[in-house]
């Protein structure tokens, strides 16, 4: 059993400690906010926030999240509040909508450890990939972020509430038990 925190609820995984962050969140917590790329830590679909700092989750293992705290999109805000979701929503930067997620999960720890950063540090610092193209709205972006985060500026359209991650979770239809040699299959409607 592999234990840990996510969105501020303890966890407990009965699966192989080497399976992906990424596949328990998605199939066993049904939080399925984080998106699945490349597989291979290069396009940060997958980013998740691991004691604070961004980290794709397809990249490590849940062993190496025992004891960690782990946030997911779904656990950012309760409410699309956080100030990375205001100034995406604001300003429009969603296209297709794919990258999203690991988009603001990176964008939120930059600006935790720099709430002004400059273009090239934004640049070091998001590399998720956007087949969208959003790349100059993103920059945009993340200034009007940090400055929402330090108080300097607010928006007024706040994006509707979100999903809430207790929610999420409730519906969960967790792993299917594996069917012994023989069973009738599930009825395929
Ligand atoms: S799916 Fe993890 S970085 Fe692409
Ligand atoms: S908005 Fe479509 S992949 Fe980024």
């Amino acid at each position: 059993m592999t234990r840990f925190t996510v969105n501020n609820q303890p966890v407990s995984y009965a699966l192989d400690p080497q399976t992906p962050l990424l596949w328990a969140l998605r199939d066993a917590s049904n939080l399925t906010g984080t998106k699945f790329g490349c597989g291979t830590g290069e396009c940060g679909a997958c980013i998740v926030d691991i004691d604070g700092a961004a980290v794709p989750s397809c990249r490590v293992s849940i062993a190496a999240c025992e004891g960690r705290f782990v946030t997911t999109i779904e656990g950012l805000s309760r409410d699309r509040s956080h100030p990375v979701q205001q100034a995406f929503a604001a300003l429009g930067v969603s296209q297709c909508g794919f990258c999203i997620p690991g988009m603001v999960m990176a964008a939120a720890a930059l600006i935790r450890r720099n709430p002004s950063p400059a273009d090239a540090e934004i640049d070091a610092a998001i590399t998720n990939i956007c087949r969208c193209g959003i790349y100059p709205r993103l920059r945009e972006a993340i200034r009007l972020a940090g400055r929402i985060a330090t108080g300097a500026e607010t928006v007024s359209a706040l994006p509707p509430p979100g999903i809430d991650p207790g929610d999420a979770a409730a519906a969960v239809p967790a792993l299917t038990p594996l069917r012994s040699p023989g069973a009738a299959a599930p009825d395929a409607r």
